[in-house]
């Protein structure tokens, strides 16, 4: 995906602006960000399912060389299955009404053209796949009848069931127990491994990021701040925004807030007369790095071979605003 770019109608500003994802084959990559930064919208955007209010300003997706986004309006083709999407809410993805087994087979007789008897098997199959015990059982079970954990083992057998290439995976574990949340990070990889899948890891957690993902790229506001291979993102961050990020992991920070504020960061643009209004960087309100660059919107700048991040310091003399006073 390349350049892809989200406004609300009627509106100029971008929700989601130039965005770039690639995803190998067996790939699991990272999308980690704050609520409200855009994540969900970005890969909505590739399932052709937005919000009407939402629409694609610019930009292209790919798949295996067949586009599946084109340029505004954003027309998507895409064969069904091709990429499919678990939710944080798992009950609330499966229908209420309908057996857990049913729903399930329904995608292999559909989407699959199984034969019944086959689609019965495979289905049973599939939620012995995702690690749930008593899989005949539980197909018969409905969704209301299930943990949260088996719902989102349940889920994922369904998305198995359409063989996808990309499975887009947007907070997962959220709101799932931690001894569930583990299991669940062990299911995907281990399908990953199998299916040669790759999975697009959406989460506001960069401990997940840590466990899970080769690559990440880190959103703030709707904007790429900095994308890299895991490790180096880890050891080598550029971005004061990721470096936010992952001191709020040191175990004596305090827990990572999903709406987290960096330490009165908010004024420190205010207190240096830095006036960070569009088309500057986004993050500067809340950068405790801010100076007179930060006006200027930032590139994406190389730092390695697949690291790059959107920030001028370190790239310019900051003319720092402090030396005024
Ligand atoms: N249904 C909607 N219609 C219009 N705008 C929306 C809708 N849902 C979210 N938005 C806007 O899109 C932005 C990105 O939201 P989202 O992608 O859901 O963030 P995330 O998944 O990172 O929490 C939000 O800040 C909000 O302003
Ligand atoms: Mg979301």
């Amino acid at each position: 995906m390349s350049g892809l770019s989200l406004g609300l109608k009627h509106h100029d500003e971008l929700l989601v602006r130039d965005l770039n994802l690639t995803l190998e084959r067996g790939e699991i990559v990272g999308l980690v960000g704050e609520s409200g930064s855009g994540k969900t919208m970005g890969s909505l955007a590739l399932l052709g399912l937005l919000p009407p209010a939402v629409e694609v300003r610019a930009g292209e997706a790919t798949l295996d060389g067949a586009p599946l986004l084109a340029g505004p309006g954003g027309a998507v083709h895409r064969r069904t299955g091709d990429i499919t999407m678990i939710f944080q809410n798992a009950r609330a993805a499966l229908n209420p009404t309908l057996r857990i087994g049913f729903q399930i087979r329904r995608v292999l007789t559909a989407v699959r053209g199984m034969p019944r008897r086959e689609a019965e098997a495979e289905a049973l199959r599939l939620l012995g796949r995702v690690g749930i015990p008593g899989a005949a059982r539980v197909a018969q079970a409905y969704p209301h009848q299930l943990s949260g954990g088996m719902c989102q083992r349940a889920v994922i057998a369904m998305a198995l069931a359409f063989q996808p290439r990309v499975l887009i995976a947007d907070e997962p574990t959220t709101g799932l127990d931690v001894t569930v949340q583990a299991q669940i990070f062990d299911l995907l990889r281990d399908l990953v491994a199998e299916t040669g899948s790759s999975v697009l890891f959406i989460t506001h957690d960069l401990a997940a990021v840590a466990e899970m993902c080769d690559r990440v790229s880190v959103l703030f506001a709707g904007q790429v701040m900095e994308t890299a291979e895991t490790v180096e993102l880890f050891e080598r961050p550029r971005h004061p925004y990721s470096e936010f990020l992952l001191a709020s992991l040191a175990p004596e920070a305090p827990a990572p807030v999903e709406q987290g504020q960096t330490a009165d960061a908010g004024v420190v643009a205010e207190e240096k007369g830095v006036d960070f209004s569009l088309p500057g960087c986004r993050f500067a309100h809340r950068c405790p790095h801010v100076f007179d660059a930060c006006k200027e919107f930032p590139p994406m700048f190389p730092a390695g071979e697949r690291h790059h991040y959107s920030c001028f310091l370190g790239r310019e003399i900051p003319v720092v605003i402090a030396a005024r006073s």
